[in-house]
């Protein structure tokens, strides 16, 4: 029976996120509106949760960890209004409601996006819950995972047709587009308890690395198999724009073999965790999110 998904996290991020505000200037009210309407809309939280729950496997007191991981939504959030833009996917319906552009238009929509990412780095920045150099490290890799060679390399690559064919280069979209943002909710957080031992930080590594690409082979299959109402968000937006998707690369069964395979290849890296865990390898949480990710519905 699969692990179930870590609830108490998914509310305590989402009254965390709840208590964000970003301005106080009457005359950026309607932008901080966008960007909440965007935030608050009730996504599944997947990755904070995951940042959380890593830190309570590595030992990261939550008030530390949840600077970072309400960094990781906002970022994950200005993805989502760019990402339905009528000029990348041009979606118009996300977390069961009109996109951002749809509500507000696309010049606010545009901003929503920027404002969030901006003060995802602000956030994690000016928080001061954790020594200074171990806030930075975490900073920088999150930069990294979602500039050129992580999340916006990888949309990138998934906008423009001409990226090379093939299985291989295909798994590198799913990596980089998807999977390192989901990978640093892991890595910031062994950033930011200070952990370098190598013999610990590579099963992290190996489990982080195939929980992005298991994410995103699961949502090119609910593309396809999902309904509107469950996914929050239009079925079909990869067939409609011709994308290089699990589904079209490799058809809708063996995509499910796919998924199973790098289930149970996450799986393990998880056990390895456990096995070389400093702290008692209490790792039923991050096995919950996995099994998550692969029987999600929505
Ligand atoms: C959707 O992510 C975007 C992808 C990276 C495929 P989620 O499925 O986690 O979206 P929310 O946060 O629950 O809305
Ligand atoms: C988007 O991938 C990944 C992001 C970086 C936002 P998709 O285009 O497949 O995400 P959905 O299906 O619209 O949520
Ligand atoms: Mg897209
Ligand atoms: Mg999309
Ligand atoms: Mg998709």
């Amino acid at each position: 029976m699969p692990a179930g998904f870590p609830e108490h996290l998914r509310e305590e991020i989402e009254r965390y996120l709840a208590g964000m505000r970003f301005s106080e200037e009457p005359g950026t009210r309607g932008l901080e509106e966008a960007m909440r309407y965007s935030l608050l809309a009730g996504g599944k939280r997947i990755r904070p949760v995951l940042a959380l729950a890593t830190a309570r496997t590595v030992g990261l007191a939550q008030q530390e960890a949840l600077p970072l991981a309400g960094a990781i939504e906002l970022i994950h959030t200005y993805s989502l209004i760019h990402d339905d833009l009528p000029a990348m996917d041009d979606d118009e319906l996300r977390r069961g409601a009109p996109t951002c552009h749809v509500k507000f238009g696309e010049d606010v929509a545009i901003l929503a996006g920027d404002g969030l990412y901006a003060e995802a780095f602000r956030h994690l920045l000016s928080s001061r819950r954790s020594a200074p150099e171990r806030v930075l490290a975490a900073a920088a890799e999150l930069a990294a995972a979602t500039g050129v060679d992580g999340m916006v390399g990888g949309q990138y690559a998934d906008v423009k047709a001409g990226s090379a064919d093939g299985p291989a280069a295909l798994r590198r979209l799913h990596e980089l587009k998807t999977g390192r943002l989901i990978g640093a909710c892991v890595l910031c957080v062994l950033l930011l308890s200070g952990i370098q031992d190598t013999a610990q930080t590579t099963p992290f590594r190996r489990f982080a690395a195939e929980l992005g690409v298991l994410f995103q082979i699961v949502d090119d299959i609910l593309d396809v198999t999902g309904t509107d109402d469950a996914l929050g968000k239009p079925r079909g937006s990869d067939e409609r724009h011709g994308k290089r998707t699990y589904v079209s690369e490799f058809g809708i069964e063996r995509a499910k073999q796919l998924a199973a395979e790098s289930h149970a290849t996450a799986r393990a890296a998880l056990a390895e965790v456990a096995a070389r865990s400093h702290e008692g390898g209490a790792t039923a949480e991050l096995e919950g999110i996995t099994d998550f990710i692969y029987t999600r519905t929505s």
